[in-house]
């Protein structure tokens, strides 16, 4: 190709793409333009670029100049018509929707764990460190496990209907007059007997979850609430090493050199007996109660109680995670307003 015919074909194609642009109504039309003049694979400008071929060698650096040159005015006129579409845009307030940075914001909520849940995620993590493995039990018990496994006697206040919820079974329904006692279980405890039936010592577990007991709710009691529960069973597994774990689970919790004490105390299930309590923040707190596992419960699971000995504990997990938060009103956890929950 001649140089002239290729020069005269490069100012015909700069000239027709300034107009194009400057005539492009929207950002649609404008793109369709950039296509035409600018696209990379069938663009007019990348077609007469393939003509530089055929041209002279002495002329192709005249044709690369020019070249260079009509490449620049075609961009610019794109990115003027590009600069003039933007601002037609934004003064034109109902061409889409604006983003106006400047307007005040609204934070995204996000959800958070409920501080029950953290608590017992805590409390698992503190107990796994001391080498305790982590065990479920049904919330819906039966007789044997509540009760009588737990050298809880027929007659033992424990029992009464005031202080369970009983399940209405189909033999209840009947009328039957000795219905299969199914509850919501009351304890934790229950845990341990299972654990126990089906496992050999030595045993180091602990179970978190709930229970239930027909209460009226006010600052310091609710119909449902959370139990940890431990349990250690070996050959010589003494009052001294009940005493060591707590006051461990304590200052691991509480993040202080806790005081611990054991106060006298009666479970069915235990043999002696301790209500453990907190020094902490200046003043003796309550956990729960504690103690030797009673040999009658060892003989109930078929273990000889000759040969094992084993501690347990049952703590409050709400009562647990007020103490360190501060929080006066157990049912402040229940009623699902988030801006409670939303501080943990
Ligand atoms: N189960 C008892 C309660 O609910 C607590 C407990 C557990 C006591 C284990 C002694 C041993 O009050």
């Amino acid at each position: 190709m001649a140089l002239q015919d290729f020069l005269d074909q490069l100012d015909e194609l700069g000239t027709a793409a300034e107009t194009a642009f400057g005539a492009a109504a929207d950002t649609v039309a404008l793109e369709a333009a950039r296509v035409t003049f600018l696209g990379a694979k069938k663009g007019q400008l990348k077609s007469i670029q393939q003509q530089m071929g055929s041209i002279e060698r002495a002329d192709k650096p005249t044709a690369g100049k020019a070249f260079n040159a009509t490449k620049g005015r075609i961009e610019a006129a794109f990115e003027a018509a590009q600069q003039r579409s933007n601002n037609n845009t934004d003064s034109d307030s109902t061409a889409s929707i604006q983003f106006d940075a400047s307007l005040p914001g609204t934070t995204f909520r996000c959800g958070n764990v409920h501080p029950i849940t953290q608590t017992i995620e805590e409390l698992k993590d503190i107990m796994g460190r001391l080498g305790f493995s982590i065990v479920d039990g049904p919330e819906i018990e039966d007789d044997w496990h509540n009760f009588v496994a737990l050298n809880i006697p027929d007659d033992h206040p424990a029992r009464d209907p005031l202080e369970n919820f009983y399940l209405a079974t189909a033999d209840a329904i009947s009328g039957d007059k000795n219905p299969v006692g199914l509850l919501l279980r009351s304890q934790t405890s229950t845990v341990q007997i299972r654990v126990m039936e089906k496992t050999a010592p030595p045993i180091r577990i602990i179970s978190l979850g709930r229970v239930y007991r027909p209460d009226t709710a006010d600052a310091t009691h609710y119909p449902m609430f959370h139990q940890i529960e431990g349990l250690m069973i070996d050959t010589d597994v003494s009052m001294a090493d009940l005493k060591s774990v707590l006051r461990l689970f304590a200052t691991s919790y509480l993040g202080d050199d806790v005081t611990i004490r054991f106060r006298p105390s009666f479970f069915p299930f235990t043999e002696p007996s301790v209500e453990a309590d907190y020094y902490w923040n200046g003043q003796w707190v309550e956990f729960g109660g504690a103690g030797m596992v009673d040999p009658n419960v060892l003989q109930a699971v078929g273990y000889d109680p000759e040969e094992v000995t084993g501690f347990a504990f049952g703590l409050g997990v709400e009562r647990l995670c007020m103490r360190r938060h501060g929080v006066a009103d157990i049912r402040e956890f229940y009623k699902n307003d988030v801006r409670f929950l939303a501080q943990f």
